[in-house]
């Protein structure tokens, strides 16, 4: 399973980056906002540190802005994937930019329908939202699975990556539901690592240790 950071923050990459377990990373217009910084820079910077995709998104609802800002988008590395709303225009994009050979995201997934659709026009990733939908009493995970399921039924090759994930739990769900990807907020990452028992065990260990031999 591959693992994303879902952040435009610099320091939070370098530090997933530093874990050594890291494959790429995902943005967003409200992740960018929250830095106030320029978003071309921001992904120039992002390449440099993850060698992985690195998700750009556009701003434009229409098809042709989305091509427009798409392209501007690819050229900043080649290791960029432009993500792409799951509307028709999205879509229509998505296809456009699969014939041309540059990746796409198709982001907002709420339903199996839209990641039927876009994986037909050739999508690279597609990113079901699983904690916006727990937000609104559906179920998150069941998407995944729906999704899962049609893409092995036909051979499709759009990676599914599990988006909106809030805790560790959506984690376990989605390897076991067989998300072939996760983009994650840097403070779930470092909670994939811990567990209460680890650290009164280590503890443990190092008192018996300095008692027996002092230090
Ligand atoms: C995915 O690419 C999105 O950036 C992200 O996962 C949205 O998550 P949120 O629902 O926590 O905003």
């Amino acid at each position: 399973m591959d693992l994303y950071i879902d952040t435009a923050n610099l320091d939070e990459i370098k530090q997933a980056a530093d874990m050594g377990v890291l494959d790429g990373v995902t943005t967003n217009p409200s992740l960018i906002a929250k830095e106030k910084y320029d978003y071309v820079k921001r992904l120039t910077e992002i390449c440099a540190i993850v060698k992985g995709p690195v998700s750009a998104e556009v701003i434009s609802t229409e098809y042709a802005g989305m091509m427009e800002e798409g392209r501007k988008h690819a050229k900043i590395a080649p290791n960029i994937v432009v993500k792409l709303p799951s509307t028709i225009d999205g879509l229509r994009a998505c296809k456009t930019f699969s014939d041309e050979g540059i990746k796409t995201n198709l982001t907002l997934c709420f339903q199996p329908l839209q990641a039927l659709m876009v994986a037909k026009a050739g999508a690279f990733l597609v990113s079901p939202f699983i904690g916006r939908l727990d937000d609104v009493a559906e179920d998150g995970m069941d998407l995944i699975r729906k999704i899962r399921a049609i893409y092995d039924n036909y051979g499709y090759k759009t990676k599914i990556l599990a988006a909106s994930v809030r805790h560790p739990k959506h984690m376990v769900e989605c390897a076991l539901a067989g998300a072939d990807v996760a983009t994650v907020p840097f403070s779930v990452i470092k909670q994939m690592m811990g567990h209460p028992l680890t650290d009164v065990g280590l503890k443990k260990f190092l008192e018996d240790y300095k008692k027996a031999f002092g230090g």
